[in-house]
C-alpha cells in the first residue's frame, strides 16, 4: 500500500437526500422510522392496563427516551370490551375495568406529555388475542381512532374469513383501513402487521413487493412473523434485509419491536444481541418500539435505547435502507450508506463458540460507494471512541477486520471519507 494524491472532494461527498415518497401513501406521517414503546412484548394481553401504560409513558420521559425521540406509546391486543362494540353505534370500545378513564382520556395523558398515542386492530372479524376486529367496520373504526386522539394504528392479521395469506384480501381490508383513516383528516400513522396467524419463521416479503403493498398501503408493513426470540429475529432481519427497495420517505419495512436484555422482561435477547438488533434495525431502517418493561429498565438497556450515535443512523436524511452487505458463513457484515456519504457497518459474529475475525472484503466493499483506496476514518458507535478490537483508519478496497465474540454479538461502526486521502490498494 503506497500514499497517493490527493482526491477530489466529490469522493466523499456522494449523495443528497431522499425527498421522494417510497408508495402512494401521503398521510404526512412517517418521514423518518417511529420510535416508541409498545405494550405487547412487555404487558402481552393479560397484564395491559391503564396504570401500566400510564407509567410507561412516565417512564419515557423521567428516563430521558422521549427527548431522543421515543414518542409513541402504542397500545397493543387487548385494550378492547371483551364483551364487543356498544350496541347503539357499533363502535369499538375500551375494556372499562382495565381502561377506567377512557382511552380518549389515556390520549390526553400522552399529548399532555409530548408523548404520541397509538391503538392496535385487526383486519379481521377478531383481533389475535379474540377482541372485537375491525372487519367490514373499517371506516367507522378509523373514525373512533381518530375522535380518541390517536396518532398511530397498527393492524393486524389474525381471523380474516379466508385464512392469513389470500393476498387479495390483505390488500383490500387493509387498503379499507387505509382509506379509512384517511377519509379522517386526521395524520395517523398506519402500520400493517402480518404476523399474526402465521408460521414462527415466516417470509412476508409479498407485503413490501406487491404493487398494492409497500408505502402504497401503509407506512411500514411487517416483513416476517412475530420477533420473540434470537431466531425469529434472525429470520425477521434476513428477509428485511432484502427489501430495501421498497423503503423510503414515509414507508418502512418492519421486522418487528425490540426485545431488551432487562432481567424480568417477559419475552428477552441476551444483552449482546439486544444491543445487535438495536444496531442492525437501525442499518435497515426501522421503526423502533422497545417491549422491555420501562419502569425496570436495566441500566444496560437504557444505555442501549438511549445511544444517540446508533438512532441517528436508524433516523437517518437519506433515508437508503442498508442491507446485508457479505455473509460467509456466520460472520455477517451490515450496511447502510448515510448522508453526506458516510457508511455505517455492523460486524456480527453468530457462531455459537468462539470470538471470531468478521472481514469486511471485497464482496463487502464492492457494495459501497467509496471509490477504491480512499482513506476512512472509523468511529465506533457503542465505544463513542475510536475502535479497540480493529484499526480506527480504513482503506476502501482493503480487507478490514474486526474481532467479534460469538452468539450475535456485535460491532457497529461509521466508517467516514478523510478528505482528500487515497491510497492504492
Ligand atoms: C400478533 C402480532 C403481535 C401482537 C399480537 C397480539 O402475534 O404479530 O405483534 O400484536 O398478535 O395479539
Amino acid at each position: 500500500m503506497h500514499a497517493a494524491a490527493a482526491a477530489p472532494f466529490a469522493m466523499c461527498i456522494g449523495n443528497a437526500f431522499l425527498t421522494q415518497r417510497a408508495g402512494g401513501l401521503d398521510n404526512g406521517v412517517g418521514l423518518l422510522p417511529p420510535l416508541g414503546y409498545n405494550t405487547w412484548n412487555d404487558m402481552g394481553c393479560a397484564g395491559l392496563s391503564e396504570a401500566g401504560v400510564r407509567a410507561a409513558a412516565d417512564s419515557l420521559v423521567a428516563t430521558g427516551l422521549r427527548d431522543l425521540g421515543y414518542r409513541y406509546v402504542n397500545l397493543d391486543d387487548c385494550w378492547h370490551d371483551p364483551s364487543g362494540r356498544v350496541p347503539a353505534t357499533g363502535r369499538l370500545q375500551e375494556d372499562p375495568f382495565r381502561f377506567p378513564s377512557g382511552l380518549a382520556e389515556l390520549g390526553n395523558y400522552l399529548h399532555e406529555r409530548g408523548l404520541k398515542f397509538g391503538i392496535y386492530t385487526d383486519r379481521g372479524s377478531l383481533t389475535c388475542g379474540g377482541r372485537p376486529g375491525s372487519l367490514g367496520n373499517e371506516e367507522l373504526d378509523a373514525d373512533t381512532f381518530a375522535r380518541w386522539g390517536v396518532d398511530y394504528v397498527k393492524e393486524d392479521n389474525c381471523f380474516s374469513s379466508t385464512g392469513p395469506n389470500d393476498q387479495d384480501a390483505v390488500f383490500q381490508q387493509f387498503g379499507r383501513f387505509r382509506d379509512g383513516l384517511n377519509k379522517t383528516g386526521r395524520p395517523i400513522y398506519f402500520s400493517v402487521c402480518g404476523g399474526g396467524g402465521q408460521l414462527p419463521l415466516a417470509n412476508l416479503s409479498y407485503y413490501a413487493t406487491d404493487p398494492r403493498g409497500g408505502g402504497a398501503l401503509a407506512n411500514s408493513w411487517r416483513v416476517s412473523s412475530d420477533c420473540t426470540v434470537w431466531v425469529t429475529c434472525q429470520n425477521a432481519y434476513r428477509i428485511a434485509a432484502d427489501l430495501g427497495n421498497a423503503a423510503g420517505l414515509g414507508g418502512f419495512n418492519d421486522p418487528d419491536m425490540l426485545l431488551g436484555s432487562s432481567p424480568g422482561a417477559a419475552r428477552r435477547l441476551s444483552p449482546a444481541q439486544s444491543r445487535t438488533q438495536l444496531s442492525v434495525w437501525a442499518i435497515l431502517m426501522a421503526p423502533l418500539l422497545i417491549g422491555a418493561p420501562l419502569q425496570s429498565l436495566s441500566g444496560y438497556d437504557l444505555e442501549t435505547y438511549s445511544n444517540k450515535e446508533v438512532l441517528d443512523v436508524d433516523q437517518d436524511l437519506l433515508r437508503r435502507q442498508g442491507s446485508l452487505l457479505s455473509k460467509v458463513g456466520s460472520r455477517l457484515v451490515w450496511g447502510r450508506e448515510l448522508a453526506g456519504g458516510d457508511w455505517a457497518l455492523v460486524f456480527e459474529n453468530d457462531g455459537w463458540f468462539r470470538t471470531h475475525n468478521v472481514t469486511c472484503g471485497s464482496t463487502c466493499w464492492g457494495k459501497m460507494s467509496f471509490p477504491t483506496g480512499t482513506m476512512l476514518r472509523v468511529r465506533d458507535l457503542w465505544a463513542h471512541a475510536a475502535p479497540t478490537v480493529a484499526r480506527h483508519w480504513a482503506v476502501a478496497g482493503a480487507d478490514y477486520s474486526v474481532s467479534v465474540a460469538p452468539q450475535g454479538a456485535s460491532v457497529m461502526l461509521r466508517f467516514s471519507c478523510v478528505v482528500g486521502a487515497t491510497v492504492v490498494v
